[in-house]
């Protein structure tokens, strides 16, 4: 990762340059070749890559930021963040910089590397895209940090997350004028079980579609992934009951596994959710989730319920339109300590 030192002091800077290549280039014949666009709405996330052929469609211009790095932008994204910057700035006296935008996968490997070297790999798994799985690779997402004017005139970058998170007001003047420009904020705080990823005031995308960027930031927790149908999301009552094995944080965790898990249960409507104790986190369960997956070597077992609704149409093998209570969950928890679902049922 870029950051290296926490808080840097600086001024601000103007190199900004462009290394885009042109919509429509020269074929080795001499005739033009129309570059086919980027579809602006694409949804990359754990469960969908980069669409092959991408980077070809790309257009991407390269600006300077205030601590020397070079970022790369796609290039409406890059003229939609200029007037975002611009209006913040004269409007809101706050001044935003890029500390990240488009990465190829060597480069997204090389982050992933180095915050598994730093906070393990559990950490990175919650934080960093998998090579190919995050949505920097589309061009489309900005990572933001700003600057405080200092009364000498310079300027100090909040450049680091925990420093950035400080910081709560500045962020929600800078979201509430995204939509503006075409902006949606992707990671928003509760909803890791449909985007993967806890929240990231920093990390925006553009939608090139002002409207729809609106109508996606005015509802409450509505995420790319359940405004494009992707997912659905719901949003159940959650018991954990009393465990002497299990810390909250670790039932959460199994939780928010789950939510991730049903989200992708096509026209299904989850109600409740419940821990069903720490009896059935017996040994013998457990070899029981061995046998079922000898690779694995889980380490501990625990049990959910859930009540859920089946589709109203006919869908797989549910019955249509049925309300299906009490339905077994079972999670192991790996050596890395991450919940992993490995059956369920009746
Ligand atoms: N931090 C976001 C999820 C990424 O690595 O793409
Ligand atoms: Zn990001």
């Amino acid at each position: 990762m870029k950051k290296w030192i926490s808080i840097l002091t600086s001024v601000i800077a103007v190199s900004v340059f462009a290394s885009c290549w042109s919509a429509a280039a020269s074929g080795a014949d001499g005739s033009a070749e129309v570059k086919e666009g980027i579809d602006y709405l694409v949804l990359v996330n754990k469960l969908h890559g980069l669409p092959d052929g991408w980077e070809n469609r790309l257009e991407t211009v390269t600006l300077t930021n205030s601590v020397g790095d070079d970022v790369e932008v796609e290039a409406k994204a890059y003229d939609a963040y200029e007037q975002l910057r611009t209006d913040l700035e004269e409007n809101d006296g706050i001044f935003i910089e890029l500390d990240s935008a488009r990465r190829t996968i060597a480069e997204q490997q090389e982050i992933m590397e180095s915050f598994i070297e730093q906070y393990g790999a559990e950490y990175a798994a919650k934080t960093v895209a998998q090579p190919g799985l995050s949505e920097h690779h589309t061009g489309l997402a900005l990572d933001l940090y700003f600057k405080l004017k200092n009364d000498d005139g310079g300027f100090t970058d909040i450049y680091y997350n925990d420093d950035m998170v400080q910081y709560p007001e500045i962020w929600e003047k800078i979201h509430a004028k995204l939509a503006d420009y075409g902006f949606i904020l992707r990671y928003l705080e509760g909803k890791e079980h449909i985007t993967g990823y806890g929240y990231e005031p920093w990390h925006i995308r553009y939608i090139d579609d002002a409207e729809a960027a609106k109508d996606i930031m005015a509802q409450e927790g509505m995420t790319l992934e359940v405004w494009l149908g992707a997912v659905t999301d719901t949003d159940p009552e959650i018991d954990f009951g009393s465990s002497s094995l299990y810390t909250e944080e670790q039932l959460k965790e199994a939780a928010v596994r789950i939510k991730c898990d049903f989200a992708n249960w096509e026209g299904c409507e989850l109600h409740s959710l419940r821990y069903a104790g720490d009896a059935c986190s017996s040994e013998e369960n457990l070899d029981w989730l061995n046998s079922l997956d000898e690779k694995a070597g889980y380490t501990r077992a625990a049990e959910f319920l859930m009540d859920f609704h089946s589709p109203a149409e006919p869908y797989g093998a549910w019955e249509k339109d049925s309300e299906y209570k009490d339905y077994q969950m079972w999670l192991g928890l790996t050596k890395d300590g991450e919940w992993e679902i490995v059956t369920w049922g009746y």
